[in-house]
């Protein structure tokens, strides 16, 4: 298991390029099952969770060729509609090939997912929409098992406890494409990378109004055709570098970085005392005040603050001036950096599902583990401030969600790099 080795303490200057979203891309590949003709996707970043989704393709049947950033996904049939336990266990949004599977081949066999160390993460909701429009569901043996004779359009109220769905919300959309008939999915998830993949769903030929809102409309169609599509930048990515600007007291360029995917954490930024430039290609964020100052925080459905951003903006505040309190309301047990950063001398106490970070003076470098992808992100803002330094461990983290994190941080003047292991 590789590590990654930071020695705090620089400023960061210069352009970091983002990436395509994972979050977007996996849901799209997944997509390319609805057709049987050929797909190319381009700006797909090189990540351990996109080859995870490209080996469930090729389980499934389907060619696949990567060249560079682009993914040729070529005719071919599905003859084995199964997600295995040991490609779905390392990575959730292998789900996301129930619906198509489902809407167009009428049945799917995909392993359970189960819990993650972001707390407990359920699919009701992506059973919930799949079985309104007509599937037959069992889960047996750790597998979900779903069947029909034919999906059929209709209403389905899809909010839950926490709000909206991305990936229930994903999965029901990508089902209803080829229903018979009108399908009105109510609490609709309103993210980027629900947007993203209906659009792409557009480009292949389906009728669909109403992305981005809370009630998206789908007409089903027949058949769908093969599509080329970009995906989007990844917003979580370009959040997590545009707070690495500001910690470090630094200057970045962060090219592709879109404002309107970034509202909430543009607008909490701009609280702790940054500054931030909107160029046509991209952002522009330095620190503006000498300190950086405290904020609160509330994690929300899109376009609320995203609890992908949660953990790095915690990083930015234990050096903060003052008291700064961050409430998670998307996963509640989404907290496991506060110990590792309380090693490194943040000053961080957990009430419930919300933290109350008092702000230090400086952050110290330590050995450090973290368990989730986003988690990790915030132990390196964290290592690239602190004094001497930091070690994190078990980098597949970061590789599951950061393309070549080590790369565009070196070029922008951080001491990082890794060490094989
Ligand atoms: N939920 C349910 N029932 C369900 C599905 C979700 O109660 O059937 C709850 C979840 O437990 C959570 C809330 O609804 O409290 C929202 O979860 P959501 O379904 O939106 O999450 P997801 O679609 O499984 C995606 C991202 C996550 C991101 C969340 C929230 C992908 C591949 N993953 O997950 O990304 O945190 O949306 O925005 O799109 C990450 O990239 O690090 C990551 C975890």
């Amino acid at each position: 298991m590789d590590k990654l080795v930071i020695e705090g303490g620089r400023k960061l200057s210069g352009e970091i390029n983002v990436s395509g979203a994972k979050n977007a891309c996996l849901p799209l590949l997944a997509a390319s099952l609805l057709t049987n003709e050929k797909c190319i996707i381009s700006n797909i970043p090189d990540l351990k969770d996109v080859n995870t989704m490209l080996e469930i393709l090729t389980q499934l049947g389907r060619e696949v060729i990567k060249k560079g950033t682009t993914v040729e996904i070529l005719p071919g049939d599905v003859k084995e509609v199964t997600a295995s336990y040991e490609l779905v266990s390392t990575m959730r949004a292998s789900i996301a090939v129930l619906g198509p599977l489902l809407g167009r081949y009428k049945k799917a066999k995909v392993s359970f997912p189960g819990g993650c160390v972001i707390g407990p993460r359920p699919i009701d909701l992506h059973m919930k929409g799949l079985r309104a429009l007509g599937a037959e569901i069992t889960v047996e043996a750790g597998y979900i098992l779903a069947t029909t004779r034919g999906l059929k359009g209709t209403r389905i109220y899809l909010g839950g406890h926490f709000g909206s769905s991305v990936l229930a919300t994903a999965n029901t959309l990508m089902a209803a494409v080829l229903a018979d008939g009108r399908t009105i999915i109510e609490d609709a998830a309103c993210e980027p990378e629900v947007v993203d993949l209906g659009n792409f769903l557009l480009a292949m030929g389906a009728d669909i109004e109403g992305l981005g809102t809370p009630t998206v409309k789908v007409r089903g169609v027949k058949e769908l055709k093969g599509a080329e599509y970009s995906v989007i930048p990844d917003r979580i990515e370009a959040g997590t570098y545009m707070i690495a600007a500001v910690i470090t007291d630094g200057k970045l360029f962060i090219k592709n970085a879109k404002v309107e995917h970034n509202l909430a954490l543009i607008d909490k930024l701009l609280e702790c005392g940054a500054g931030i430039d909107e160029e046509e290609d991209g952002l522009v964020v330095y620190r503006k005040t000498r300190n950086i100052q405290a904020t609160d925080i509330t994690t929300l459905t899109y376009p609320g603050f995203p609890t992908d951003l949660q953990a790095q903006m915690m990083s930015l505040v234990t050096i903060g001036d003052g008291i700064s309190v961050i409430t998670e309301k998307i996963y509640p047990e989404r907290f496991i950096h506060i110990s590792e950063l309380n090693r490194m001398g943040a000053e961080i106490i957990l009430e419930g599902s919300t933290s109350i970070i008092k702000g230090v003076k400086k952050l110290s470098g330590a050995p450090v583990m973290a368990s989730d992808l986003r988690a990790s992100a915030a132990l390196v803002l964290a290592g690239l401030v602190a004094d001497g330094k930091t070690e994190i461990s078990r980098m597949y983290h970061l590789d599951r969600g950061y393309e070549h994190i080590e790369e565009k941080l070196s070029a922008v003047g951080a001491k990082v790099w890794r060490v094989k292991e």
